[in-house]
């Protein structure tokens, strides 16, 4: 899309010329995130130094009809923020400050491009928690979670991004800026604005600045590892687990072949064992560590019924974060060893040995390798796709059906076809097999009020 210089004027003149980014090479960069690898090229990426700035650039856009793609890290997995049809994209990068951390009301003000991780220790330094801890919680911004609702390990506990957006300041294409709740934990003041921007993939307006909820810090932590025989004993455990009384504040489970690769690829010890075919990390928090101890006791026998081979405790800190390396790298490190797709299943908590059975039987009948791994304690189950020795007609053709059997198995047991990488970009095919005619002309319906002219976003799911 070509814009026009009188358009490019006007755009220099709202966020400072330094501010825009027009030529080939450095725009690359903003035309790509973590999904396989889709490459789209914007006609130039504006990076806003304030909330006033972001409000101005989207009242040109609108007037002018250009389309608008909102950007965090780029971490995103489903091609959220790509630009498909050109145009402008917002990064937020410059907006990048924690602006307040109230000890008194355990809250914190913070910009859109502030990185999960920084933004964690910044209020642990405090005493305080963040808990949403999404892989990349190392690179993503705070931005892209909201726009995702994005997840992670903690969640089976302490509940994802959406759980602790307070309130948020949003830029509308028409060039308000507006707050869409308060500060407070309880609000039962009219439609709940807030939960509808989380998860709005750049699809409604660009959050400006984000009120989160945050609670006490636990002192402690204690993780364990479980190698298991089977899949479906290995699933069927995490439901034993949690039926048992104690909460992990993280559950999560991976099959052997992603563990070896990231193992491998990151050069990380672990302790495998020859006849596992599936990993369980079970991690308890609290602030008295001979309670932990009592529960990880507790947990023992439970684990044994429910076939776990052995269970190992991480006496060190290091071993702590060697196994927890070795989980968050899966995603990345299974992409560098292969083409892929990554699916992002999810369904109610006790269906998952089904899932799980049925992503293996839908593998065998299609001819290819999958990987799953993920936050079993949610029923999400993350499945990559290998494309390994598959031609390109099979790729292409074959595996889209077998993914939408798999998304089919989901929503029968309850589920759906993400459960925190979003729909954007690569779900879109699929979206029929959990959304109806009505489900469409709702949601139509809302982003018609926020973006009459359909300069959010487009090309994405809701077109
Ligand atoms: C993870 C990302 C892929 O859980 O969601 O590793
Ligand atoms: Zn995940």
């Amino acid at each position: 899309m070509n814009l026009t210089e009188a358009f490019m004027q006007s755009l220099f003149a709202a966020v400072g010329k330094e501010n825009v980014i027009t030529d080939k090479e450095p725009l690359v960069a903003y035309g790509r995130d973590y999904t396989e690898d889709l490459q789209y090229l914007p006609s130039c990426a504006v990076l806003p130094e304030t909330p006033e700035t972001v409000a101005a650039v989207l009242k040109l856009c609108n007037e002018n009809k250009i389309p608008v793609y909102t950007r965090g890290a780029g971490t995103g997995l489903s091609g959220g923020s790509l630009p498909v049809n050109g145009g402008v994209v917002i990064s937020t990068e410059k907006l990048n400050r924690i602006l307040n951390i109230d000890t008194l009301n355990f809250q914190a003000t913070v910009q859109p491009g502030v990185i999960n991780q920084v933004f964690a220790q910044a209020v642990a330094e405090k005493g305080l928690y963040y808990p949403p801890d999404p892989a990349s919680k190392g690179s993503c911004f705070l931005g892209g979670n909201i726009a995702h609702g994005s997840g992670g390990p903690r969640a089976v506990k302490y509940g994802t991004t959406r759980d602790y957006v307070l309130n948020l300041q949003v830029a509308l294409p028409n060039g308000e800026l507006i707050w869409t709740g308060a500060n407070t934990v309880k609000n039962s003041t009219g439609f709940n604005l807030t939960q509808l921007f989380v998860g709005s993939e750049g699809l409604l307006g660009v959050v400006t600045c984000i009120v989160f909820r945050l609670i006490a810090l636990p002192a402690h932590q204690m993780l364990l590892l479980v190698p298991f025989k089977t899949a479906r004993e290995a699933a069927v455990a995490v439901n034993e687990v949690l039926l048992s009384g104690i909460t992990p504040s993280a559950l999560e489970l991976m099959e052997t072949s992603g563990v070896q690769i990231s193992a491998e690829a990151t050069h990380t010890p672990f302790p495998f064992h020859n006849d596992a075919a599936f990993y369980m990390l079970i991690e308890l928090d609290g602030d008295n560590t001979e309670t932990l101890m009592q529960q990880a006791e507790l947990l023992y026998p439970v684990i044994e019924n429910c076939g776990g081979l052995e269970v190992m405790f991480a006496d060190s800190s290091e071993l702590k974060e060697q196994w927890w390396k070795v989980r968050r790298g899966i995603g990345e490190t299974v992409k560098q060893a292969s083409v892929y797709k990554e699916e992002d299943t999810v369904v109610p908590r006790a269906a998952l040995p089904d899932l799980l059975v049925a992503v293996k039987e839908v593998g065998s009948r299609y001819g290819f390798q999958s990987v799953c791994y993920g936050h079993a304690g949610d029923g999400n189950l993350h499945v990559n796709i290998l494309k390994n020795e598959l031609s390109d007609e099979v790729w292409n053709h074959e595996i889209p059906k077998a993914i939408r059997e798999i998304f089919e198995v989901c929503r029968d047991l309850g589920g759906t076809i993400s459960g925190e990488h979003g729909v954007g970009l690569v779900q879109k095919p699929y979206l029929d097999v959990v959304f109806t005619p009505q489900h469409f002309r709702l949601m139509r319906g809302i982003k018609a009020v926020f973006d009459p002219n359909h300069i959010m976003n487009p090309g994405k799911w809701l077109d």
